[in-house]
């Protein structure tokens, strides 16, 4: 089991850099999209994260299910933003910005709030 929530821990963390990486790379004057790298790391971040939470809910330790609630929350705030803009030409600064804080919140959140699983 311990294998499987490393496997899915770090395709969490490629996910959620892919989306970070994908907004950081347009920082800056010009045109913002949601790029097809971006979609993918939501994508990738969420299901992997939804899964993790179901190898923690099979281990011994107790599950933080505030912390898990809030960051799935934020996520599907993201999922459903990234999704809904994928076809636009450009989105608003102001949405860019806003996935952007989100998903820097979403990793404040994981490392500062207590551990998930409390051993
Ligand atoms: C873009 C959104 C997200 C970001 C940036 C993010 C960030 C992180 C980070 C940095 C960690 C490692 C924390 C550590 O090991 O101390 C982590 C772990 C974790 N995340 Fe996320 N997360 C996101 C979305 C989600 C979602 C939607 C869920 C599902 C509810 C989730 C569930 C988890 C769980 C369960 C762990 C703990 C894994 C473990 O230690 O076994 N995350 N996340």
């Amino acid at each position: 089991m311990e294998t499987l929530r490393l496997i899915l821990l770090i395709l969490h963390i490629l996910g959620f850099s892919a989306l970070i990486g994908g907004l950081l790379a347009q920082a800056g004057p010009g045109d913002k999209k949601v790029t097809g790298v971006m979609r993918d790391g939501v994508g990738t971040a969420f299901l992997a994260g939804l899964l993790l939470v179901g190898v923690l809910e099979g281990g011994d330790d107790p599950v933080n299910h505030g912390k898990v609630a809030v960051k799935l929350l934020i996520g599907l705030v993201l999922l459903v933003l990234v999704m809904a803009n994928m076809r636009k030409e450009k989105i608003p600064n102001g949405l860019w910005a806003g996935l952007l804080g989100l998903a820097i919140l979403e990793v404040c959140i994981a490392v500062l709030w207590s551990p998930v699983h409390s051993s």
